[in-house]
């Protein structure tokens, strides 16, 4: 990755970006969000939610490719605020990724404007709150990303676009979820599954009219809980996944880990005799069942949704899931964010300068406290963002700094000396790393890959 050009203090960096990065013919777009909490009962239990402009989820960012999106957030939580822009690649703007390693955080009262490109890209993502599990708190909304003029999507216009966000949801504030983490304890289960920030007694409703097509543009969410999707009587049709368009295949339902989006195209029924139907999205790899819901409505439906529940695979089918994930191929020979297809880029011939094994972990320290590890390491945020300090050469300086982060997962023995601090792994520009992912725990784990440019291939 570039090494990063930032000025000294964070509030500067705006206005010189808007200068360097416009491109001829990109547009821009303009937000102004007001984070804020507000009493919901998603579960039918009042519980203090994080709310953009009043609104949960939050709005929509919606814009094309190359446009320069600026978003001004102001802090009203009273909290310290990032907001991270899950699978938008920053590239140069990569400080502006609202994690805590590139930007510092806003603080209660203030606002920062956040100011990207989004340069060849097109897709559905999300974005959230990066700090202090205030994801658990909601504060979430889609983001998409369109086709530029004159780069046909590869498939016929949908009659509309649907953002549908579902994650599961906790009733306890984030605030006292956050502290069982901080005593070294586990989360508990959660109370339930949200579909656009509503529960089952409440269901979002969906009115869709006989014979169109409809685009479902679905992300989770969520904090730990990967997801089933299915809609009654209805069969996906898979176009686009996190910014790739997909070889067109049909499911009966998908299966959703937390972090990824999906697009699919559902066409509806041209008779309904009267019908109305289920979403149903329920939990996996999980000993108990959650279950959201949400309803499809006609113009003529009259009666509740009813009859058999479409199958789901069973809590513990790992092959379902992996078989599925296999099933899904990029269509090489469409363009995407740019004319050429996305198949000229030839991936498959790339030089892989280092590889990488990731292990997740956890120790048990005193009093039975646990910590979350990555190869053998359990992070630790210094006070100063680490590009900051990357810039200024103050990684001597911060101590915790642990620069010869391991390549490969290291035994509790050769880890003893630095079981705590800030990993920093150095890279090159231009140099294709190679990622392994080792999950040797029980359950199921979750990767945040941030800013850059990352392609599952295996
Ligand atoms: C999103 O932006 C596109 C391109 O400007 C526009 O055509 C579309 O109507 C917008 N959709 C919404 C929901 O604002
Ligand atoms: C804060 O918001 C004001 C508008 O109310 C805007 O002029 C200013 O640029 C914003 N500050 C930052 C740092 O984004
Ligand atoms: C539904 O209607 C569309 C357009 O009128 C037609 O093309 C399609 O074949 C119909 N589908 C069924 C199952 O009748
Ligand atoms: C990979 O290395 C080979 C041999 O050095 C070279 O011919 C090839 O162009 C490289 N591929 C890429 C994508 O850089």
């Amino acid at each position: 990755m570039e090494s990063p050009f930032l000025p000294l203090s964070c509030i500067l960096i705006s206005s010189c970006l808007l200068l360097t990065t416009v491109h001829a013919g990109s547009g821009y777009v303009y937000y102004d969000w007001t984070v804020s909490l507000s009493i919901r009962s998603p579960l039918g239990v009042p519980k203090q939610v994080i709310v953009i402009n009043d609104m949960f989820p939050g709005p929509l960012l919606n814009a094309t490719t190359n446009d320069v999106v600026s978003v001004n957030v102001r802090n009203h939580l009273p909290e310290p605020l990032l907001i991270t822009w899950n699978g938008v690649q920053m590239r140069r703007n990569s400080w502006q990724d609202g994690v805590r390693g590139t930007n510092c955080p806003i603080q209660p009262g203030q606002n920062w404007t956040y100011s990207f490109q989004l340069k060849d890209q097109i897709g559905s993502f999300f974005y959230f709150p990066s700090l202090l599990l205030q994801k658990a708190g909601g504060g979430y909304g889609a983001i998409r990303v369109n086709n530029r003029k004159g780069i046909p999507i590869p498939f016929p216009q949908p009659a509309e676009d649907i953002d549908l966000l579902v994650g599961d949801w906790y009733n306890v504030h984030h605030r006292d979820l956050r502290q069982m983490l901080d005593q070294g304890r586990h989360l508990p289960r959660p109370d339930g599954i949200l579909i656009n920030g509503h529960g089952n007694f409440g269901p979002t409703v969906f009115l869709w009219r006989s014979g169109l097509t409809y685009r479902l543009r679905i992300s989770n969410v969520g904090i730990r809980t990967s997801l089933n999707f299915r809609i009654q009587d209805h069969a996906l049709l898979l176009v686009e996944t996190e910014g790739s368009y997909t070889v067109k295949k049909y499911y009966s339902s998908l299966d959703i880990h937390v972090g990824q989006s999906y697009s699919v195209l559902v066409r509806a029924k041209n008779l309904t005799h009267g019908h109305s139907f289920y979403i149903f999205v329920s939990s996996r790899f999980t000993k108990y069942e959650l279950l959201g819901l949400g309803v499809v409505h006609y113009p003529d439906s009259r009666m509740p949704p009813s009859g058999p529940i479409p199958t789901r695979p069973a809590p513990f089918d790992f092959g379902f899931s992996i078989n599925q994930a296999r099933s899904i191929k990029w269509d090489l020979d469409v363009g995407a964010a740019r004319m050429n297809p996305q198949g000229s880029y030839h991936y498959g011939a790339i030089n892989v300068s280092r590889t990488l094994i990731l292990e997740n972990g956890l120790v048990v320290g005193s009093n039975n406290r646990i910590r979350y590890t990555v190869n053998g390491v359990s992070f630790l945020h210094p006070d100063t963002p680490l590009k900051l300090a990357d810039r200024f050469e103050m990684f001597d300086e911060l101590k915790i700094v642990v620069p010869s982060f391991p390549d490969a997962p290291q035994t509790a023995e050769t880890m003893k000396l630095q079981r705590m601090g800030a990993s920093v792994v150095d890279v090159k520009w231009r140099d294709f790393y190679h990622l392994v992912f080792q999950n040797p725990l029980p359950n199921v784990q979750t990767w945040h890959l941030d800013g850059y440019n990352f392609f599952v291939v295996g």
